[in-house]
Parts: structure tokens; C-alpha cells; sequence
């Protein structure tokens, strides 16, 4: 058996957690710094990193208390040094070297964002079969990959403005609802009829895999508080006030809208791809209506169990094992890098 302790600060959760073969989640311990952020209505880098500090080592412990298992029994240390805050980037890789050169165990740098694709395999073990087309969708990140192996993914579309869990927080903010917005959002939908607004779907040109959120962002928010006049700003609040009922149809109408996009820029990837399955992964990916949604595409659609959805060391433990298999390992001078991949 191979056990990896992974390690994940590369935004406001500070995670830690041991994972045998690559899917045996024997711990998973993620300190959230929500409410230290919700008063901002977004994640403060200075804060964040500063909290990073005081969790890592409670963290780090608690994880392994919880997979009742000592440093010797551990085969290497993995963490995700990109992409993502630096501040907060270089407390999970400082943490992590340290580890590994001191415990004389091998380092696994691991990519955030293809950690989110590999947390469908944590727990069940389930492969999908490839090609697959890998949407990461979270408050960060919305882009498409194509998988060939855990090893080999290879980005081919992303957003070119606001990703699709930023445009749920920040409909929330519109909304007054609270924060993170995407859990609230899509349990508000649940309750409102997904046809009553007409929200923009932005496809950009007829075969672009990329993404746009912020028009759809800007329609609710001129729904919600009127079209400012020529030379005026917009409103700061809505006007009248909005009712249970109202705010539900504005919940689902924006949803719907986010939903199919999704559907349609996942339909053209696999189609270029000739993909055999369908990998969700990223906070979006907790989603209730897009989970119904995409039940019915034509093609098997993996999504992570609801605890690895959001933010998780778990995902980067277990992508960490076929890096391990490989024997593919990083130097301990490993750098902290704020960005994931560029289009090739
Ligand atoms: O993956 P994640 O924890 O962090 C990033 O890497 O960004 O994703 C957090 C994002 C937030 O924007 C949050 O509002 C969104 O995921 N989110 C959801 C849901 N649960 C979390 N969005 C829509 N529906 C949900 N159920
Ligand atoms: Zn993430």
C-alpha cells in the first residue's frame, strides 16, 4: 500500500490529508477561512495567507491523527504549488519541502486544477474511460481539458473573463445573499422557475471552447437595479425590493443560463475530442441542477463526491500516487507558481 500525505493552500482553505493508493481517503482535514472573508464578499490575499500560517501545522496533525498514522508510514508528501494566491501558495509548499526533506521522503508538486479533474476517482476508484473532456469549474477557474491520462491534459478552452463560481458569489452580492454565493444560489434556484427571465447565454464564435460570464453577471444586475442612464451609475440597491418569490426566479433564470453555456461548450468539446466520457470537477461541480442537467448527456459524466467538490488536499493526494507510480518526483527547490497552464 502507498500512502501520500497531500497538502492544499492555494486559496483560502487550508487542507491537509492522507490518501492510500490513490483513492482510500484515510483522512481529510480542510480548515475553511469562509467567514474570515465573507465580510469582504471575496477572498482578501493578506488574510488569507496570514490564516494559512496559524492553520497549516493544526492541520497537517489533525490529518494524520485522523488516518491514525505516523510519518514513517508515509511514502511521500504532495501539494499543490500552483495555480493560486502566491502568498498563500508558498505556506502549503514551504510546509510540504520541509516535510520531505526532513522525513528523507520524496516531494510530489501537483497541479491544482488537475487535482480537481482527478477527485472523481477518490473513494469509488471509478476510471473513466478516455478521452475524456475535464471541466474544472470553480470560483477561480471554468476551462475545459482534454485528458488523454492523469498525465497528459491539455487545456483547450477557458474563460476569458469572470469564472462561473465568481459569477454565482457575485450574483449572490447582487441578490444579498450571503457568501460563498454558489451553495445559496443553487438552493434558491430549486425553488424558481428557470424560464421566467431571459438571460443572455454568451457562446462567442459558433466553434470557441471559451467561456464568458461577466455579460450574463451584468444582466442581473441591470434586472435587478434598472439599466443606469447614459452618464449615470447604476443603482446600489434594488429598486423596489425584491421579494422570496422574485428573488427564486432570478436564482434559477441566472442558473439556467450558466447551465446551458455549460452544457453546449461541453457538447462541442467532446464532439472535437471524440471524447468517451465527461470529468467535472471545482466547487461548481456541487451544483444540484447542473448535476441533474448533465445526467442526461449523451456520454458517462464523472463528478467528485460532494466533499471533494470545493477546495481538499485529498484530490492532490491521490493525483499525487500515479505521479508516485511513475516515480515522477519534484525537485526539493519546488516553486510556488501562481499560474496553471497556457494554451498551447
Ligand atoms: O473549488 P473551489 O472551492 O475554489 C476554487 O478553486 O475556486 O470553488 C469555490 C466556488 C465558489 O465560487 C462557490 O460559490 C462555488 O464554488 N460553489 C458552488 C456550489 N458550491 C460551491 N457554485 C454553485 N453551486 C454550488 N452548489
Ligand atoms: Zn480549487
Amino acid at each position: 500500500m502507498t500512502r501520500i500525505l497531500g497538502i492544499e493552500s492555494t486559496c483560502d482553505e487550508t487542507a491537509a490529508s492522507v490518501v492510500a493508493d490513490g483513492f482510500d481517503v484515510c483522512s481529510n482535514a480542510v480548515a475553511s477561512q469562509a467567514e474570515l472573508h465573507a465580510k469582504y464578499r471575496g477572498v482578501v490575499p493578506e488574510i488569507a495567507s496570514r490564516a494559512h500560517i496559524e492553520n497549516i501545522l493544526p492541520v497537517i496533525r489533525e490529518a494524520m491523527q485522523i488516518a491514525g498514522v505516523s510519518f514513517d508510514q508515509i511514502d511521500a508528501i504532495s501539494v499543490a504549488h500552483r495555480p493560486g494566491l502566491i502568498g498563500s501558495l508558498l505556506i502549503g509548499v514551504t510546509a510540504a519541502k520541509t516535510l520531505a526533506w526532513s522525513l528523507g521522503k520524496p516531494l510530489i508538486g501537483i497541479d491544482h486544477v488537475h487535482a480537481h479533474l482527478y477527485s472523481v476517482v477518490l473513494e469509488n476508484n471509478v476510471q473513466p474511460p478516455m478521452p475524456a473532456v475535464g471541466l474544472v469549474c470553480s470560483g477561480g477557474h471554468t476551462a475545459l481539458y482534454e485528458i488523454n491520462d492523469w498525465l497528459e491534459v491539455r487545456l483547450i478552452g477557458s474563460t476569458i473573463d469572470d469564472a462561473v463560481g465568481e459569477a454565482y458569489d457575485k450574483v449572490a452580492a447582487i441578490l444579498g445573499l450571503g457568501y460563498p454565493g454558489g451553495p445559496i444560489v443553487d438552493r434558491l434556484a430549486a425553488t424558481g422557475n428557470p424560464k421566467a427571465i431571459r438571460f443572455p447565454r454568451t457562446l462567442l464564435d459558433r466553434e470557441s471552447l471559451d467561456f464568458s460570464f461577466s455579460g450574463l453577471k451584468t444582466a442581473v444586475l441591470y434586472h435587478v437595479r434598472g439599466v443606469p442612464k447614459r452618464g449615470e451609475d447604476v443603482k446600489t440597491e434594488s429598486n423596489p425590493p425584491m421579494n422570496e418569490h422574485e428573488l427564486a426566479d432570478i436564482a434559477a433564470s441566472f442558473q439556467a443560463a450558466c447551465i446551458d453555456v455549460i452544457a453546449e461548450k461541453l457538447m462541442r468539446a467532446a464532439r472535437r475530442i471524440s471524447a468517451r466520457s465527461i470529468i467535472v470537477g471545482g466547487g461548481v461541480s456541487a451544483n444540484r441542477g447542473l448535476r441533474a442537467r448533465l445526467a442526461e448527456f449523451p456520454l458517462p459524466v464523472h463528478f467528485p463526491p460532494l466533499a471533494y467538490c470545493t477546495d481538499n488536499a485529498a484530490m492532490s493526494a491521490g493525483l499525487a500516487h500515479v505521479y508516485f507510480v511513475g516515480q515522477q518526483f519534484s525537485p526539493l527547490n519546488l516553486d510556488a507558481i501562481t499560474f496553471s497552464q497556457f494554451r498551447d
